[in-house]
């Protein structure tokens, strides 16, 4: 394990799944293929194509059998085995212009295999690893049949009150639009026409992370300058990459619905940024034309989204139903349908299943004979991408890590919690086959010392919430109170901890908590669980917090109780085993938060980069008359880019190749980073500019590079960054990107806040 190589595993990897493959078929150019296809297809036939269907009990097996042998529909989702999926291609055979099926499905952060929840891939900002989860997750999907993912979603967050929080890659515009490429390059290849890849479409378009309130599904009121500069990068650098589809988001954008949202879809994403893919409703997006107010009935919203270019409408009638009658009445042209249908066969071409429907399905007689053999997962990827993922937040006088011999009381309701492990949108994970915390502290004791379990508490004591997160999972229930009593349960919590040497505690959020509809106005640990972390503290054994939780928590007083602090999101399969990796010490931590975290909920928001303002409050001087809150501290609890590690390392001041650069020219600026302590590790080398003056107000600081390094205990290295005119636009109240000459400052360090700085002119 420890001497796994990244690099080796995704080499093998992509020449198992791409290089040993044979191109598809030739067959006509797209252009030529598509429109010749177009000409010989009937209107039903065409709007057929337009139906993307979820496969649920909502609509019996045969029947959709039937629909697509009759040409009405074009995709399915949510149905992810090979065996499942061959009938309805087989189905699409016998239909009369034989037009294959693609069968879709939200893969997210691994299919079979489950890796770290997004944030947590984004916290380790090792664009390495996060391919590599990338690439396992397109193979495993590749294998069960599925053409493409509803993926990456690049909604920058900045509100962790938004329960999808968890789903994106956190607050920071150029490390999501790092990681956006790097996902659309993992998932699709060199070709999402070739098994072992899918085809990615990010999501979710457009800003859908800036919903009011952090309430889902709410409005996003936003300034243009804001909108290209913060939040539509990320989506930009997917397509830039080559992203075969885009979904459409759910909210509306300064009052008009993206879904109807003719700037947003047209000019924007089809002119401006010249997006040749298929574009995606989202679930029932159609339909919620009406309850947005923009359209009076499901004929009206059927034509506004047509026209606004929503190529496949997902899981909803409007389509079907409406198109044919706006079709007749001449409202819709034939060229918006044709339009729509060229871009849903075009992304079928590019998927490879013109050249073969059963790219991805393959024979019946290869079909594995389990679905979940532990044969078809890649554990080891997923505990390297995982440890990777943890970020330690605090460890006083070195309480991490713990010693093997050590007695160990184990506490907490998510030590022993499979399904949590996985976090939201697991995809086809299996909740028996994901390593708990406490089976991942067994498998790194081996016979040494002792771990005595104590559950402590319950997720949440409150019914009505345990209702909710049961009711939003279809399947089973995904929260199990104890009914024992509260006092009962901590009783036996602090018994096991005062017979131990140290207590680590497993708390925070249940999985659902941090999931689509599942925002929050508070987000502090839940009471059950803070009663507990009191009264652990109360027999003063040193004490560990495993933190589980999708989001930023507000967690000033159980930071300040505890010795240590390990943040570890939903870390996936081989969670448990990638935090027993990092408590014993068998690895060095290394993630840096891809977020803020507040001190309270009154905080939010709370992201680094934003606006300098005329009345900035100065730490340590008076507060009067600048802005800040009278009532605690200004400065978040953990900043942006934060994360500590075993070892210690030290940042010398920034030096520059030159005082001043040309327009078109480059300069350097370079550290010299040292590990000072007694241990290998790696840490992350952050780069970040203010534009000090500037014909607008500028952000205090926006990260433009960074690079992950491995020093050896002792070891110092240079770590340069190349800093061009490109690095320094940003746009301007004319919407132009320009880069004004004037003064620059450079920061460098191992976190948003605590950097050393320099400084330089543009010319
Ligand atoms: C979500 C999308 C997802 C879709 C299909 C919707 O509720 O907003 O992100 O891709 O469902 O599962």
């Amino acid at each position: 394990m420890k001497n796994m190589c990244l690099l080796a595993i995704a080499i093998s990897l992509t020449s198992q799944a791409v290089w040993a493959q044979t191109p598809p078929a030739p067959l006509p150019k797209k252009d030529v293929f598509v429109a010749d296809l177009i000409k010989q297809m009937t209107e039903a036939e065409k709007i057929g194509q337009l139906r993307l269907i979820s496969i649920g009990p909502e609509m019996p097996r045969e029947m959709i059998r039937k629909e697509i042998a009759a040409g009405h529909i074009g995709g399915t989702f949510n149905s992810i085995s090979r065996d499942e999926n061959r009938p309805m291609q087989d189905a699409a055979m016998r239909s009369r212009l034989k037009i294959p099926m693609f069968f879709a499905y939200d893969v997210i952060h691994g299919h079979r295999t489950i890796f770290p929840i997004s944030l947590g891939l984004a916290a380790s900002w090792d664009m390495d690893a996060i391919g590599l989860s990338g690439r396992v997750a397109a193979k495993e999907a590749s294998d069960d049949s599925i053409d493409l993912t509803f993926a990456p979603m690049v909604d920058i967050a900045r509100d962790p009150r938004w329960g999808r929080t968890s789903e994106g890659f956190g607050e920071d515009t150029y490390l999501v639009s790092r990681i956006a490429k790097v996902m659309v390059h993992a998932y699709q290849g060199v070709s999402p026409a070739l098994p072992g890849n899918i085809m990615a479409s990010v999501k979710h378009f457009a800003l859908y992370g800036a919903v009011e309130g952090g309430r889902d599904y709410n409005t996003v009121d936003m300034s243009l300058t804001r909108m290209f500069q913060d939040y539509l990068p990320p989506y930009h650098a997917a397509i830039e990459a080559g992203s075969g589809g885009v979904m459409v988001a759910l909210n509306s954008i300064n009052g008009v619905p993206a879904t109807s949202n003719m700037w947003l879809m047209q000019d924007l994403l089809r002119k401006e940024w010249g997006f040749k893919g298929v574009a995606v409703s989202d679930h029932g997006a159609i339909i919620e034309l009406i309850k947005h107010g923009v359209a009076k009935d499901s004929r009206e919203a059927a034509k506004l989204a047509i026209k606004a270019g929503i190529d496949m409408s997902m899981n909803d009638k409007a389509y079907g139903e409406e198109l044919p009658g706006l079709l007749k009445s001449g409202e819709v042209p034939q060229s918006d349908l044709d339009n729509a249908v060229r871009e849903v066969l075009g992304a079928k071409y590019d998927m490879g299943l013109f050249a073969d429907p059963y790219v991805r399905i393959g024979k019946a007689e290869d079909d594995p004979v389990d679905v979940n053999a532990e044969s078809r997962l890649h554990r080891a990827e997923a505990r390297e991408v995982a440890r990777k993922s943890l970020v330690l937040l605090k460890n006083q006088s070195e309480t991490l890590p713990l010693k093997k011999q050590a007695r160990i009381a184990l506490v907490g309701p998510l030590a022993k919690a499979p399904i949590d492990m996985m976090g939201s949108w697991a995809a086809a994970g299996v909740p028996a086959q994901s390593v708990t915390v406490y089976d991942g502290m067994r498998n790194a004791l081996g016979q040494q010392g002792t771990l005595t379990y104590a559950r402590g508490a319950n997720i949440t004591d409150d019914q009505k919430i345990v209702d909710y997160l049961n009711f939003l999972n279809f399947d089973a229930p995904e929260v199990t109170n104890d009914p024992r009593p509260a006092q009962v349960m901590i009783d036996e919590a602090v018994k096991a901890a005062q017979q131990a040497d140290v207590v680590v505690a497993v708390v925070g959020e249940s999985r659902g908590m941090s999931h689509e509809s599942s925002s929050r106005t508070d987000l502090d640990i839940p009471a059950s669980q803070r009663a507990l972390i009191t009264a652990l503290k109360a027999t003063g054994k040193p004490l560990v917090l495993v933190l589980m939780n999708g989001r930023p928590l507000t967690i000033d007083l159980q930071q300040q109780q505890a010795d240590a602090v390990l943040e570890t999101w939903f870390s996936g399969t081989e969670g448990g085993n990638a935090i027993a990796d990092v408590l014993f010490g068998d690895y060095n931590p290394s993630g840096k938060l891809p977020i803020t975290f507040p001190r309270s909920v009154g905080q939010i928001p709370t992201y680094y980069s934003h606006l300098s303002i005329g009345r900035p409050f100065t730490p340590g001087k008076p507060g009067n008359y600048t802005s800040q809150y009278f009532d605690a501290p200004n400065t978040p609890l953990y900043p942006f880019g934060f994360g500590l590690s075993y070892t210690e390392f030290s940042v010398s001041p920034v030096s520059l190749s030159a005082k001043t650069l040309k327009p078109g020219a480059k300069l350097t600026a370079s550290v010299t980073v040292k590990n000072t302590g007694k241990r290998d590790g790696e840490t992350v080398v952050q780069l970040y500019l203010r534009d000090v003056t500037a014909s607008m107000s500028r952000p205090v600081k926006e990260l433009k590079n960074f690079q992950k390094i491995m020093l050896k205990a002792g070891e110092e290295n240079v770590v340069q960054f190349s800093i061009d005119e490109d690095d320094l636009k940003f746009y301007n109240t004319q919407l132009k990107s320009v880069a004004e000459p004037g003064e620059f400052d450079v920061q460098i360090g191992l976190d948003s806040q605590n950097v050393q700085q320099n400084s330089f002119e543009l010319l």
